[in-house]
């Protein structure tokens, strides 16, 4: 009888994490905060409108989604794990303007995007760089905090965050 439990929860685990396992293993991105001041250098740079739409590739515990849904900006967050989606979904509640999506980033939507943030790690910029071409338009911004995007030259940086335009 015990067995059969362990094999429900070993189930239950599967289907929750596994997608987030394999996520981790391609893009090979940690959870790790963006800190409050990098924040800040960030949205100051993006100059966010009100009414404009952005996305966070990973938004982790949702903190750049609250920070640009204050702005008066629609807000998108990708995240795989489905703790930090329940977790930001909570902090985000009574921000009508913006929402998570609980999704692998390869599958996110950028058409329309005003301004996209990303906090990866070295390995994933090249792969951004792609993703960002296949989408890009005039007036989209990028704020990469800690890596540069290769074959894109930051017109801004502070700290650690790096503001690329396309104009
Ligand atoms: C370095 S954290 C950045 C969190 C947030 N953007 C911030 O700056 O505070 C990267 C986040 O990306 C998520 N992540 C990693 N690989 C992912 C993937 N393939 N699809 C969606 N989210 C992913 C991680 O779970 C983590 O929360």
């Amino acid at each position: 009888m015990l067995i059969v439990f362990y094999f429900l929860v070993l189930l239950v685990v599967i289907f929750f994490f596994g997608r987030w396992f394999l996520a981790i293993g391609y893009s090979g991105v940690p959870y790790v905060g963006i800190n409050l001041h990098a924040l800040k250098e960030g949205m100051e740079m993006a100059k966010i409108f009100s009414g404009e739409t952005i996305v966070d590739l990973g938004s982790g515990d949702g903190r750049i989604l609250i920070a640009a849904a204050k702005q008066g900006a629609q807000v998108i967050g990708y995240e795989i794990n489905p703790l930090l989606v329940w977790l930001t979904r909570w902090r985000l509640h009574k921000y009508k303007n913006a929402r998570v999506i609980c999704r692998d980033i390869r599958q996110a939507d950028l058409s329309g995007v005003d301004v996209v943030f990303v906090y990866g790690i070295p390995g994933l910029m090249p792969w951004i760089k792609n993703f960002v071409d296949r989408f890009h338009h005039s007036g989209l911004r990028v704020i990469s905090f800690g890596f540069q995007i290769p074959g894109y030259t930051a017109v801004e940086q502070r700290g650690l965050a790096r503001l690329y335009r396309f104009d």
